[in-house]
């Protein structure tokens, strides 16, 4: 480590998912350096600075316990913080615009546009900006013709540094970076810029690791990592579609593909569709950029992505319609879990509210349970029409229930006691396996009617005529 970077300051803008968990390890992995998370919601710092943190992630307590105090400050004072700051994160949401040119699609860029401003209002001094934030390409040269609008002194040298976290994992993913990625001018300025950067994170990662590009190709890059692995789910899912109606099992598929060392295994895994707060919004953002520089082709295929998540979500719930007899009026649903994943009480764009409100609009009764999102699920239903109940208890969840629709895939759920579950339901009892997570013949001994995604359904109704034969 270059000794230049020894006490120097660092100021994350944006204490979220990303910008909280990044500054903890930073400011773990590198003790001499002083990080400060500043953020304009006051009660999301203040429960930075609790016991009770404001998200929940693995290990995360613990980070931010060894740091915090010593050289990881949690703040609201914006100003005091840039003007202290050698190095200035952004770590602001980036959300699909939902107004004007581009409602649906584009990233709404007003929170970071007001960032870049707060910047070059308060510095005193130079400043390397560093957009944490996932942007659109070309975002940087819109954050460096701001910075150096007007008449000042100050110097800005802008750094794409896109994050590639994932919820639940957020602690080893930043320990143990696949890459960390760092984008610069070819300038002078950019590439000391883009030294100090790298000596950062070379505290803790193998230099093989941090790769350094063009500031375009690290920010176009990020996008085109999340539209990748959401493909890998858009297309195992669309071929799960398939395997109900041919008696193909997707798990065996899955494997079978995977094994091919050049596709890989990771991220072949059947669902209820993707979650998560970017997976869509990253896709619709690069679709977008595709129509804007009129490469519609380009923009269909990917928008093809989006379209089957969509398609995926609502055939689980007209697969659920159909098999309870076409009727879920009065009916009790029990929704195993509701965050978009396991390991976090994240539910944003969770397959879960999709689901909970069609079934709703079927005027199902809802009980909802998971072990970490009750109360973000409590905010995403609030205001929805009909009878939802919430619980941390799996048990009293299912209890008097018609069906079970396991929505996450807590691990946890697959040991539930499901004799004592099924023995409480109503009967016909059914389990729609959203996750495919839970064994499933055994589920069937017991007496479930079973639907797992892309997988014959194991049912005890013998009456139906056989469509093989
Ligand atoms: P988030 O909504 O959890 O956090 C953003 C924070 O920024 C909020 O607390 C908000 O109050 C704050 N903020 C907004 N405007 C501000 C301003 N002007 N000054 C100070 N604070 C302000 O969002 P997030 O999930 O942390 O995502 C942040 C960015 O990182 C997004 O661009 C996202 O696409 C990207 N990203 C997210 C993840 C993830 O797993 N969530 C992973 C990689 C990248
Ligand atoms: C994703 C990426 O994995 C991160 O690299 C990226 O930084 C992040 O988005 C981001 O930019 O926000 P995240 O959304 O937290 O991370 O979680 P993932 O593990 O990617 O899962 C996303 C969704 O896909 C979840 O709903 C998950 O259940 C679903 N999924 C994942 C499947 O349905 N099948 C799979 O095989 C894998």
């Amino acid at each position: 480590m270059s000794e230049a970077n020894r006490n120097i300051s660092i100021l994350c803008i944006g204490a979220g998912y990303v910008g909280g968990p990044t500054m903890a390890v930073i400011a773990s992995k590198c003790p001499d350096v002083k990080v400060t998370v500043v953020d304009i919601n006051p009660e999301r710092i203040a429960r930075w600075n609790s016991d009770h943190l404001p998200i929940y992630e693995p290990g995360l307590d613990d980070v931010v316990r060894s740091a915090r105090g010593r050289n990881l400050f949690f703040g609201t004072d914006i100003v005091a913080g840039i003007q202290e700051a050698d190095i200035i994160f952004v770590s602001v949401n980036t959300p699909t615009k939902m107004f004007g040119t581009g409602n649906g699609m584009a990233a709404d860029l007003q929170y970071w546009e007001k960032t870049a401003r707060q910047i070059r209002e308060c510095a005193r001094t130079p400043k390397i900006v560093v957009e944490k934030s996932t942007l659109p390409v070309k975002t940087a040269q819109a954050m460096k013709r701001i910075l150096d609008a007007g008449n000042h002194q100050n110097r800005f040298t802008v750094l794409s540094n896109p994050e590639f976290l994932a919820e639940g994992s957020a602690v080893n993913d930043l320990e143990n970076p696949d890459r960390v990625l760092i984008g610069s001018d070819a300038t002078s300025e950019g590439l000391a810029a883009r030294k100090k950067l790298v000596d950062i994170y070379a505290r803790w990662v193998s230099r093989d690791r941090i790769l350094t590009t063009n500031i375009w190709s690290s920010e176009l890059s990020k996008l085109v990592s999340n539209a990748f692995l959401a493909q890998r789910i858009s297309s195992i899912n669309a071929i799960s579609a398939l395997c109900e109606k041919t008696d193909a099992d997707i798990s065996e598929v899955s494997k079978a593909v995977g094994m091919d060392s050049r596709l890989g295994s990771k991220f072949l895994n059947a669902s209820i569709g993707f979650g998560g707060s970017c997976f869509k919004k990253d896709i619709l953002n690069l679709v977008y950029l595709c129509r804007y520089y009129n490469l519609h082709e380009v923009a269909d295929y990917w928008e093809g992505v989006v379209r089957i998540n969509e398609y995926q979500k609502e055939r689980f719930v007209v697969n659920m319609l159909g098999n309870m007899f076409q009727t879920l009026s009065g009916k009790k649903i029990c929704l195993l879990g509701f965050a978009f994943k396991a390991h976090t009480g994240d539910t944003r764009e969770s397959p879960g509210i999709f689901i909970a409100r069609r079934l709703m609009e079927e005027q199902a009764e809802l009980i909802v349970t998971d072990p970490e999102a009750i109360e973000n699920a409590r905010q995403d239903l609030a205001g929805a029409q009909g009878n939802i109940r919430y619980t941390e208890d799996p048990y009293e969840a299912a209890d008097g229930s018609d069906a079970i629709a396991l929505i996450t895939e807590w691990p946890q759920y697959a040991s539930l006691d499901f004799e004592r579950i099924f023995r409480s339901m109503v009967q016909p009892a059914f389990i729609f396996d959203g996750r495919n997570i839970l064994d499933h013949q055994r589920l069937y001994e017991i007496g479930f009617n079973v639907f797992p995604i892309g997988k014959p359904a194991l049912t005890h109704f013998h009456d139906e005529p056989d469509m093989t034969a």
